[in-house]
Protein backbone atom coordinates (compact mmCIF):
# COMPACT_ATOMS: atom_id res chain seq x y z
CA UNK A 1 0.00 0.00 0.00
CA UNK A 2 1.40 3.43 -0.82
CA UNK A 3 1.82 5.62 1.65
CA UNK A 4 -0.82 8.00 0.46
CA UNK A 5 -3.32 5.53 0.35
CA UNK A 6 -2.44 4.41 4.33
CA UNK A 7 -4.01 8.19 4.96
CA UNK A 8 -6.84 7.71 2.95
CA UNK A 9 -5.71 9.66 0.33
CA UNK A 10 -5.20 9.29 -3.21
CA UNK A 11 -4.76 6.18 -5.52
CA UNK A 12 -6.90 3.50 -2.67
CA UNK A 13 -9.85 6.40 -2.55
CA UNK A 14 -13.17 5.30 -3.40
CA UNK A 15 -14.73 7.64 -5.10
CA UNK A 16 -17.99 7.67 -3.20
CA UNK A 17 -21.09 10.66 -3.10
CA UNK A 18 -22.29 9.40 0.04
CA UNK A 19 -20.19 8.59 3.03
CA UNK A 20 -23.00 8.37 6.19
CA UNK A 21 -19.91 8.11 8.10
CA UNK A 22 -19.05 11.68 7.87
CA UNK A 23 -22.25 12.34 10.29
CA UNK A 24 -20.93 10.10 13.09
CA UNK A 25 -17.22 11.26 13.22
CA UNK A 26 -17.53 13.74 16.21
CA UNK A 27 -19.98 13.78 19.07
CA UNK A 28 -21.15 17.42 18.29
CA UNK A 29 -22.39 15.85 14.75
CA UNK A 30 -24.38 12.64 16.16
CA UNK A 31 -26.05 15.25 18.94
CA UNK A 32 -27.15 16.94 15.98
CA UNK A 33 -28.45 14.82 13.76
CA UNK A 34 -29.70 12.31 16.76
CA UNK A 35 -33.27 11.28 15.51
CA UNK A 36 -35.15 10.45 18.95
CA UNK A 37 -34.37 11.34 22.75
CA UNK A 38 -35.01 10.20 25.66
CA UNK A 39 -36.38 12.69 28.07
CA UNK A 40 -37.38 12.62 32.15
CA UNK A 41 -41.13 13.16 31.06
CA UNK A 42 -41.17 9.88 29.40
CA UNK A 43 -40.66 7.96 32.39
CA UNK A 44 -43.18 6.70 34.52
CA UNK A 45 -42.54 4.49 37.75
CA UNK A 46 -43.67 1.76 39.04
CA UNK A 47 -43.64 1.07 42.49
CA UNK A 48 -44.34 -1.73 44.95
CA UNK A 49 -46.13 -0.91 48.33
CA UNK A 50 -46.29 -3.19 52.20
CA UNK A 51 -48.29 -2.21 54.69
CA UNK A 52 -46.78 -1.48 57.93
CA UNK A 53 -44.33 1.82 58.28
CA UNK A 54 -41.00 2.30 58.18
CA UNK A 55 -40.15 -0.20 55.60
CA UNK A 56 -38.44 -0.63 52.30
CA UNK A 57 -37.73 -4.33 51.31
CA UNK A 58 -35.90 -5.25 48.87
CA UNK A 59 -37.26 -7.36 46.03
CA UNK A 60 -35.01 -10.19 45.47
CA UNK A 61 -35.02 -10.98 42.07
CA UNK A 62 -35.20 -7.42 40.81
CA UNK A 63 -31.76 -5.79 42.46
CA UNK A 64 -32.51 -2.17 43.54
CA UNK A 65 -36.14 -1.89 43.28
CA UNK A 66 -38.12 -2.27 47.11
CA UNK A 67 -41.02 -2.53 48.65
CA UNK A 68 -42.35 0.26 50.45
CA UNK A 69 -45.02 1.10 53.46
CA UNK A 70 -46.98 4.00 52.56
CA UNK A 71 -45.04 6.78 54.48
CA UNK A 72 -41.66 5.51 52.85
CA UNK A 73 -43.53 5.59 49.46
CA UNK A 74 -44.75 9.35 49.89
CA UNK A 75 -40.77 10.04 50.19
CA UNK A 76 -39.42 8.07 47.65
CA UNK A 77 -42.51 9.85 44.95
CA UNK A 78 -41.72 13.09 46.59
CA UNK A 79 -38.50 12.82 45.17
CA UNK A 80 -39.86 10.93 41.89
CA UNK A 81 -41.26 14.15 41.54
CA UNK A 82 -38.53 16.78 42.32
CA UNK A 83 -36.58 14.43 39.83
CA UNK A 84 -39.19 15.55 36.79
CA UNK A 85 -41.06 12.12 36.95
CA UNK A 86 -44.23 12.91 35.40
CA UNK A 87 -46.21 9.81 37.03
CA UNK A 88 -46.42 6.82 39.12
CA UNK A 89 -47.97 3.38 38.89
CA UNK A 90 -48.90 1.59 42.20
CA UNK A 91 -48.77 -2.06 42.80
CA UNK A 92 -49.43 -3.80 46.27
CA UNK A 93 -48.36 -6.52 48.06
CA UNK A 94 -50.75 -7.36 50.70
CA UNK A 95 -50.71 -9.60 53.71
CA UNK A 96 -51.93 -13.04 52.50
CA UNK A 97 -54.22 -13.29 54.85
CA UNK A 98 -56.48 -10.86 53.52
CA UNK A 99 -56.57 -12.73 50.05
CA UNK A 100 -59.56 -14.38 49.10
CA UNK A 101 -61.38 -16.22 46.51
CA UNK A 102 -63.70 -12.85 45.86
CA UNK A 103 -60.65 -10.73 45.82
CA UNK A 104 -62.87 -8.76 48.35
CA UNK A 105 -59.40 -5.96 49.59
CA UNK A 106 -59.86 -5.06 46.23
CA UNK A 107 -62.84 -2.49 46.24
CA UNK A 108 -62.10 -2.20 50.16
CA UNK A 109 -61.37 1.28 50.73
CA UNK A 110 -59.47 1.44 53.39
CA UNK A 111 -56.75 -0.86 50.97
CA UNK A 112 -52.84 -0.53 50.58
CA UNK A 113 -53.39 0.98 47.01
CA UNK A 114 -55.98 3.93 48.66
CA UNK A 115 -54.11 4.43 51.05
CA UNK A 116 -50.94 5.05 49.00
CA UNK A 117 -52.72 7.31 46.82
CA UNK A 118 -54.42 9.57 49.35
CA UNK A 119 -51.10 10.21 50.76
CA UNK A 120 -49.28 11.05 47.94
CA UNK A 121 -52.18 13.06 46.56
CA UNK A 122 -51.75 14.99 49.96
CA UNK A 123 -48.21 15.76 50.32
CA UNK A 124 -47.14 15.62 46.34
CA UNK A 125 -50.10 16.48 44.50
CA UNK A 126 -47.91 17.59 41.46
CA UNK A 127 -47.12 14.04 40.27
CA UNK A 128 -49.74 11.64 38.18
CA UNK A 129 -50.99 8.79 40.14
CA UNK A 130 -52.03 5.16 37.98
CA UNK A 131 -53.71 2.48 39.64
CA UNK A 132 -53.57 -0.94 38.61
CA UNK A 133 -57.32 -2.50 38.08
CA UNK A 134 -56.85 -6.28 38.14
CA UNK A 135 -57.35 -8.36 40.71
CA UNK A 136 -53.84 -10.50 41.36
CA UNK A 137 -52.53 -9.10 43.91
CA UNK A 138 -56.36 -9.63 45.77
CA UNK A 139 -57.21 -13.12 45.14
CA UNK A 140 -56.06 -16.22 47.22
CA UNK A 141 -55.59 -17.50 43.94
CA UNK A 142 -52.92 -15.49 42.03
CA UNK A 143 -55.44 -14.91 39.11
CA UNK A 144 -56.32 -11.13 37.62
CA UNK A 145 -59.78 -12.56 37.25
CA UNK A 146 -62.31 -14.63 39.80
CA UNK A 147 -62.16 -18.38 39.26
CA UNK A 148 -64.78 -20.87 38.71
CA UNK A 149 -63.63 -24.30 38.58
CA UNK A 150 -60.98 -23.96 36.00
CA UNK A 151 -62.19 -21.03 33.94
CA UNK A 152 -61.73 -17.15 34.67
CA UNK A 153 -64.90 -15.77 34.18
CA UNK A 154 -64.85 -12.78 32.09
CA UNK A 155 -68.00 -10.47 32.87
CA UNK A 156 -68.66 -11.38 36.94
CA UNK A 157 -64.84 -9.88 36.64
CA UNK A 158 -65.53 -6.95 35.09
CA UNK A 159 -68.35 -6.18 37.55
CA UNK A 160 -65.41 -6.46 40.41
CA UNK A 161 -62.66 -4.60 38.01
CA UNK A 162 -65.38 -2.23 37.97
CA UNK A 163 -65.74 -1.83 42.06
CA UNK A 164 -61.96 -1.39 42.27
CA UNK A 165 -62.10 1.47 39.65
CA UNK A 166 -64.55 3.34 41.30
CA UNK A 167 -62.81 2.87 45.07
CA UNK A 168 -59.50 3.76 43.67
CA UNK A 169 -60.90 6.55 41.76
CA UNK A 170 -62.55 7.91 45.21
CA UNK A 171 -59.20 7.49 46.34
CA UNK A 172 -57.58 10.21 44.06
CA UNK A 173 -56.29 8.48 41.47
CA UNK A 174 -55.56 10.33 38.10
CA UNK A 175 -55.21 7.38 36.11
CA UNK A 176 -57.12 4.01 35.76
CA UNK A 177 -54.65 1.13 34.29
CA UNK A 178 -56.64 -1.99 33.91
CA UNK A 179 -54.33 -4.60 33.52
CA UNK A 180 -56.27 -7.90 33.53
CA UNK A 181 -57.13 -8.29 29.95
CA UNK A 182 -61.14 -9.00 30.51
CA UNK A 183 -63.26 -8.58 27.62
CA UNK A 184 -65.50 -5.26 27.79
CA UNK A 185 -63.88 -3.94 30.76
CA UNK A 186 -62.95 -0.49 29.50
CA UNK A 187 -66.25 0.78 28.41
CA UNK A 188 -67.63 -0.51 31.77
CA UNK A 189 -65.04 1.26 33.73
CA UNK A 190 -65.68 3.95 31.59
CA UNK A 191 -69.21 4.32 32.28
CA UNK A 192 -68.86 3.77 35.54
CA UNK A 193 -66.71 6.45 36.26
CA UNK A 194 -69.00 9.08 34.06
CA UNK A 195 -71.80 8.09 36.52
CA UNK A 196 -69.62 9.10 39.55
CA UNK A 197 -68.42 12.17 38.46
CA UNK A 198 -65.25 10.83 37.61
CA UNK A 199 -65.44 11.98 33.81
CA UNK A 200 -61.79 13.43 34.16
CA UNK A 201 -59.94 10.03 35.76
CA UNK A 202 -57.67 9.09 32.09
CA UNK A 203 -57.73 5.68 31.60
CA UNK A 204 -54.85 3.81 30.33
CA UNK A 205 -55.59 0.38 29.64
CA UNK A 206 -53.26 -2.18 28.97
CA UNK A 207 -54.52 -3.37 25.57
CA UNK A 208 -52.05 -5.50 23.88
CA UNK A 209 -51.32 -7.36 27.10
CA UNK A 210 -49.25 -11.11 26.30
CA UNK A 211 -48.71 -13.94 28.36
CA UNK A 212 -45.00 -13.58 29.13
CA UNK A 213 -42.45 -15.20 31.00
CA UNK A 214 -40.86 -12.07 31.68
CA UNK A 215 -43.47 -10.97 34.46
CA UNK A 216 -41.90 -13.86 36.89
CA UNK A 217 -39.98 -11.03 39.43
CA UNK A 218 -43.22 -9.17 39.69
CA UNK A 219 -45.03 -11.65 40.87
CA UNK A 220 -41.81 -12.26 43.75
CA UNK A 221 -42.56 -8.49 44.22
CA UNK A 222 -46.69 -8.89 44.98
CA UNK A 223 -46.40 -12.15 46.48
CA UNK A 224 -48.26 -13.66 43.89
CA UNK A 225 -45.33 -16.22 42.61
CA UNK A 226 -46.09 -19.55 44.71
CA UNK A 227 -50.07 -18.72 45.25
CA UNK A 228 -50.70 -18.52 41.31
CA UNK A 229 -52.93 -21.55 40.50
CA UNK A 230 -51.82 -22.54 36.46
CA UNK A 231 -51.35 -19.71 34.26
CA UNK A 232 -52.67 -16.43 32.70
CA UNK A 233 -52.97 -17.86 29.29
CA UNK A 234 -56.94 -17.73 28.46
CA UNK A 235 -57.11 -13.83 29.11
CA UNK A 236 -53.30 -12.60 28.24
CA UNK A 237 -52.34 -12.79 25.08
CA UNK A 238 -50.62 -15.26 22.62
CA UNK A 239 -47.05 -13.78 22.06
CA UNK A 240 -47.56 -15.49 18.34
CA UNK A 241 -49.63 -12.91 17.52
CA UNK A 242 -49.58 -9.43 15.82
CA UNK A 243 -53.30 -8.43 14.57
CA UNK A 244 -54.51 -9.40 17.29
CA UNK A 245 -52.98 -6.95 19.45
CA UNK A 246 -54.45 -4.09 16.88
CA UNK A 247 -57.83 -5.81 17.29
CA UNK A 248 -57.40 -5.00 21.15
CA UNK A 249 -56.02 -2.06 20.84
CA UNK A 250 -58.99 -1.12 19.02
CA UNK A 251 -61.40 -2.27 21.37
CA UNK A 252 -59.80 -0.02 24.32
CA UNK A 253 -60.01 3.00 22.13
CA UNK A 254 -63.65 2.66 21.63
CA UNK A 255 -64.29 1.59 24.68
CA UNK A 256 -63.25 5.06 25.85
CA UNK A 257 -59.20 4.42 26.74
CA UNK A 258 -57.35 8.19 26.92
CA UNK A 259 -53.97 6.31 26.29
CA UNK A 260 -52.91 2.18 25.58
CA UNK A 261 -50.41 0.16 26.56
CA UNK A 262 -47.40 -2.87 25.06
CA UNK A 263 -46.30 -5.17 27.42
CA UNK A 264 -43.99 -6.15 27.46
CA UNK A 265 -41.85 -4.27 26.35
CA UNK A 266 -38.34 -5.14 24.63
CA UNK A 267 -39.33 -8.30 22.92
CA UNK A 268 -42.34 -6.85 21.45
CA UNK A 269 -41.56 -3.15 19.88
CA UNK A 270 -42.72 -4.54 16.96
CA UNK A 271 -46.18 -4.21 18.54
CA UNK A 272 -45.25 -0.96 19.74
CA UNK A 273 -44.46 0.42 16.40
CA UNK A 274 -47.36 -1.36 14.75
CA UNK A 275 -49.91 -0.02 17.23
CA UNK A 276 -48.55 3.70 17.41
CA UNK A 277 -48.49 3.80 13.51
CA UNK A 278 -52.25 2.41 13.24
CA UNK A 279 -54.02 4.58 15.80
CA UNK A 280 -51.58 7.48 16.58
CA UNK A 281 -53.01 6.99 20.34
CA UNK A 282 -50.87 7.91 23.35
CA UNK A 283 -48.48 4.79 23.33
CA UNK A 284 -46.88 3.36 26.42
CA UNK A 285 -44.80 0.05 26.71
CA UNK A 286 -43.60 -1.52 29.93
CA UNK A 287 -40.08 -2.48 30.03
CA UNK A 288 -41.57 -5.09 32.65
CA UNK A 289 -39.51 -6.98 35.44
CA UNK A 290 -38.04 -9.67 33.70
CA UNK A 291 -36.48 -7.13 31.61
CA UNK A 292 -35.21 -5.40 34.32
CA UNK A 293 -34.31 -8.32 36.12
CA UNK A 294 -32.05 -9.33 33.29
CA UNK A 295 -30.14 -6.24 32.39
CA UNK A 296 -29.20 -5.72 36.46
CA UNK A 297 -28.26 -9.30 36.60
CA UNK A 298 -25.83 -9.25 33.70
CA UNK A 299 -24.18 -5.84 34.97
CA UNK A 300 -24.17 -7.61 38.24
CA UNK A 301 -21.94 -9.99 36.65
CA UNK A 302 -19.81 -7.44 35.16
CA UNK A 303 -21.14 -8.85 31.56
CA UNK A 304 -22.37 -5.53 30.37
CA UNK A 305 -22.45 -1.54 31.43
CA UNK A 306 -25.75 -1.67 33.15
CA UNK A 307 -26.08 2.36 32.56
CA UNK A 308 -25.69 2.11 28.81
CA UNK A 309 -27.57 -0.95 27.95
CA UNK A 310 -30.50 0.93 30.56
CA UNK A 311 -30.35 3.80 28.21
CA UNK A 312 -29.91 2.11 25.20
CA UNK A 313 -32.93 -0.28 26.07
CA UNK A 314 -35.44 3.49 26.97
CA UNK A 315 -34.36 4.77 23.81
CA UNK A 316 -35.47 2.09 21.77
CA UNK A 317 -39.12 2.05 23.17
CA UNK A 318 -39.01 6.33 21.77
CA UNK A 319 -37.54 5.03 18.28
CA UNK A 320 -40.50 2.75 18.34
CA UNK A 321 -43.09 5.10 18.18
CA UNK A 322 -43.80 4.76 22.27
CA UNK A 323 -44.70 7.96 24.05
CA UNK A 324 -43.27 6.97 27.07
CA UNK A 325 -42.03 3.83 28.93
CA UNK A 326 -42.88 2.02 32.38
CA UNK A 327 -39.76 1.31 33.65
CA UNK A 328 -38.19 0.49 37.20
CA UNK A 329 -35.37 2.42 36.16
CA UNK A 330 -37.16 5.84 35.78
CA UNK A 331 -35.17 6.87 38.88
CA UNK A 332 -31.89 6.28 37.68
CA UNK A 333 -32.77 7.24 34.49
CA UNK A 334 -34.20 10.54 35.31
CA UNK A 335 -30.78 11.67 37.33
CA UNK A 336 -28.34 10.57 34.64
CA UNK A 337 -30.96 12.83 32.03
CA UNK A 338 -31.02 15.94 34.27
CA UNK A 339 -27.19 15.68 34.38
CA UNK A 340 -27.21 15.38 30.57
CA UNK A 341 -25.80 12.07 30.39
CA UNK A 342 -27.38 9.95 27.46
CA UNK A 343 -24.35 7.23 27.04
CA UNK A 344 -24.79 7.41 23.83
C1 LIG B 1 -51.00 -8.34 36.69
C2 LIG B 1 -49.77 -7.57 36.33
C3 LIG B 1 -48.55 -8.14 35.97
C4 LIG B 1 -47.67 -7.11 35.75
C5 LIG B 1 -48.34 -5.92 35.97
N1 LIG B 1 -49.67 -6.22 36.32
C6 LIG B 1 -48.11 -9.53 35.89
C7 LIG B 1 -49.01 -10.59 35.50
O1 LIG B 1 -49.79 -10.45 34.56
O2 LIG B 1 -48.94 -11.63 36.16
C8 LIG B 1 -46.24 -7.33 35.36
C9 LIG B 1 -45.31 -6.22 35.48
C10 LIG B 1 -43.89 -6.62 35.47
O3 LIG B 1 -43.54 -7.79 35.24
O4 LIG B 1 -43.07 -5.74 35.72
N2 LIG B 1 -52.15 -7.62 36.81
Amino acid sequence: MSEQAAKGQGAGRLNLLHRPRRNRRSEWARRLVREHRLDVSDLIWPLFLIEGSGLQEPVPSMPGVFRYSVDLAVEAVAQAAALGIPAVALFPNIDPALRDERASQAHHPENLVCAACRAIKADVPEIGVITDVALDPYTSHGHDGLLEGDEIVNDATVAVLVAQALNQARAGADIIAPSDMMDGRIGAIRAALDAEGFEQVQIMAYAAKYASAFYGPFRDAIGTKKTLRGDKRSYQMDPANTNEALREVALDLEQGADMVMVKPGMPYLDIVRRVADEFGAPTFAYQVSGEYAMIMAAAQNGWLDGDRAMMESLLAFKRAGAKGVLTYFAPRAAEMLNRKIELL
